[in-house]
């Protein structure tokens, strides 16, 4: 049905919340499980089961839900077999856990159907756009965003609303509206997550922008690895198109607004503007020399505001509920909540929504479950390749855009990945440099050269051949390519090195000395097997190379060249006698 008035959309009429219904979360993750048999079982023997993305408990999944109005009845990790007992118990009550996280962002996804508009209607979908267009001027919304403080979730922090008013007063024929769905950052998967389990809160936030900016262009621009989203997305766009929420003369408007898809290919340099307005435009994925910003010359040449999933995610609950309530949440310079996806060596993984300022003990421990197998915290890797490593002596840092500065990490998009003492921080600050090394466009030579001679340097390190001059050459090579190279890739990639150059700087000068306590860099480590051995044989049984040789009774010998350094028979030997040299 299309909408064509504001009257026909007050007068939309919906489902009944307080029927029960059983709720399955089908994002990658449920799906991933198995979540899709379990849905298909339940759908055969009762009438109100709902597909819905993901609710953040990844680790949990498949996870069902038995929902009465606001009462919730959770089963986590179904398995086919439970769906008999769901459905004999679906009157069956429980109590509510207390939850550490604040939801803005987040509040939508595993509760409705994103595949269905008029399940996000039913949930106040599209009032914040009739709002708008109905209630209040352009500029009020501009100076709502600008006063709510809400600052660009996609790495930056920018504040969201100058941006606004920027493209808007910039004069043009032609302007458009860019949604960053590119999400490159190794372990984050937020925006994702958003697309599959909320898409309209995004669509509605672009086309707000658009009426408000004077666009009548959007773009998703989405990495084409992102399979479910695209395809939710794609449908929600249909049916936004069938309502009368896109098109032209919008709810009986004169405002006309259209979206549509570009797949990214995966190169994660595509997720910064400017290359990703080159890519949109058919040309190389490198980045423009700013200024101009898109604001003012963006993509084909015309002013283009760009913001993040998340930021757009903002954008309804504050034309809803007001700047003051947003700005009640999280700090002063922060305000609002962050999405984070918890990864790494921790026993919860998957996305948590928190007030900015949560001190990350309470992320690691509260909300995160803690470390995994019980061992104990390093490190966290904040802000993807770009970021920096927090070590365990500031766990009590609030996580917001200034302390995690200050710490010498960024906020960057949300990944945050977990280490414990068994991570070895130098072969960490390895693998981040040898991505950006991968994803360098090579545009620019600090970038393209600096971070290959970086990654030359830290390889010999890890190989054991490092020189004390070495941890100079890192440092100067490492500032010079950030204040050097074009874009913000290369003026980032130096951090995860620098970052746990200065916490764990013994861990370098150890391994300069021979030495990778995490036992990680493998190079340099050898086992060698001591007079203690009384040839019990666990070893050589345990070697999942048989590369240890020896009669029961006798001195074993490990074949040096054919160990591959897992230290099983280091950990096995109940007498001590493997040493690690
Ligand atoms: C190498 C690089 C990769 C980036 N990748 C993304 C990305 O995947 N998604 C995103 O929203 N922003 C990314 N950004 C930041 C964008 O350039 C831009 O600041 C952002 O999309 C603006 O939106 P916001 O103000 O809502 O944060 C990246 C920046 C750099 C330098």
């Amino acid at each position: 049905m299309k909408i064509i008035s504001k009257l026909d959309f007050e007068n939309l009429k919906f489902a009944n919340q307080e029927d029960t219904i059983i709720t399955v979360g089908r994002g990658t993750c449920g799906i991933a499980s198995g979540a899709d048999e379990i849905y298909n079982a339940l759908k055969k023997s009762f009438k109100n089961v709902k597909s819905v993305g993901c609710l953040g408990e990844c680790y949990n999944e498949p996870i069902v839900e038995v929902r009465k109005g606001k009462k919730v009845l959770r089963y986590n990790k179904v398995k086919l077999e439970q769906v008999n007992y769901i459905l004999e118990n679906i009157d069956k009550e429980e109590i509510q856990k207390e939850s550490f996280e604040t939801r803005i962002v987040l509040e939508n996804c595993g509760i409705i159907d994103p595949e269905k508009i008029e399940d996000y209607l039913s949930f106040g979908g599209y009032k914040a756009l009739v709002k708008v267009l109905f209630e209040m001027e352009k500029e009020e919304v501009i100076e709502e965003i600008k006063s709510s403080g809400l600052r660009g979730r996609g790495g930056a922090g920018f504040p969201t609303g100058i941006k606004w008013e920027g493209t808007k007063n910039t004069k043009s024929d032609q302007k458009y509206i860019i949604c960053n769905a590119d999400e490159g950052d190794p372990g984050a998967f937020m925006d994702r997550a958003i697309l599959e389990g909320d898409p309209h809160k995004v669509i509605e936030a672009m086309i707000i922008a658009g009426y408000v900016i004077g666009a009548d262009k959007g773009i998703v621009y989405i990495r084409a690895e992102y399979p479910l989203a695209v395809n939710r997305l794609k449908r929600a766009i249909e049916q936004a198109e069938e309502y009368g929420f896109l098109g032209n003369n919008i709810l009986g408007t004169n405002f006309n607004f259209e979206i549509t898809i570009n797949l990214g290919a995966g190169a994660f340099v595509c997720g910064e503007e400017t290359s990703l307005l080159n890519s949109i435009e058919g040309m190389r994925g490198e980045p423009r020399v700013k200024p101009p910003f898109p604001s003012y010359k963006g993509l084909y040449g015309k002013p283009t505001c760009i913001n993040n999933v998340e930021t757009f995610a903002n954008i309804v609950p504050i034309i809803l509920k007001g700047a003051n309530w947003f700005k009640s949440i999280g700090t002063e310079k922060s305000p609002g909540t962050k999405v984070f996806a918890l990864a790494g060596k921790i026993n919860n993984v998957g996305l948590i929504e928190v007030a900015m300022g949560t001190p990350l003990k309470k992320i690691i421990y509260e909300i995160g479950g803690g470390i995994y197998d019980n061992k104990e915290f390093k490190a966290v890797q904040t802000g993807g390749p770009s970021g920096g490593c927090i070590p365990a002596s500031l766990i009590d840092i609030p996580i917001d855009y200034e302390s995690l500065n200050e710490a010498g990490s960024m906020m960057g998009s949300g990944g945050m990945i977990v280490m414990d003492t068994e991570d070895c921080m130098v072969d960490i600050a390895k693998f981040y440099l040898d991505f950006s090394v991968h994803e360098s466009c090579g545009k620019c030579v600090p970038c393209r050269i600096g971070n290959l001679r970086m990654k030359e340097i830290i390889e010999r390190i890890t190989d054991g051949r490092g020189k004390n001059e070495d941890l100079d050459n890192l440092e100067e090579l490492g500032k010079m390519i950030i204040e050097n190279s074009i874009c913000g890739l290369g003026q980032s990639s130096p951090n995860p090195v620098l970052s746990t150059m200065d916490y764990f700087r013994q861990e370098y000068i150890d391994h300069i000395n021979h030495k990778c306590s995490a036992n990680k860099c493998k190079k340099m480590i050898k086992f060698v097997i001591t007079e203690k051995c009384i040839g019990c044989t666990l070893c050589a049984k345990k070697c999942p190379v048989t590369c240890i040789e020896g009669e029961l009774k006798q001195l074993h010998h490990i074949i040096q060249e054919e160990c591959i350094k897992c230290a099983i028979c280091y950990k096995v030997c109940p007498v001590d006698a493997i040493e690690r040299i």
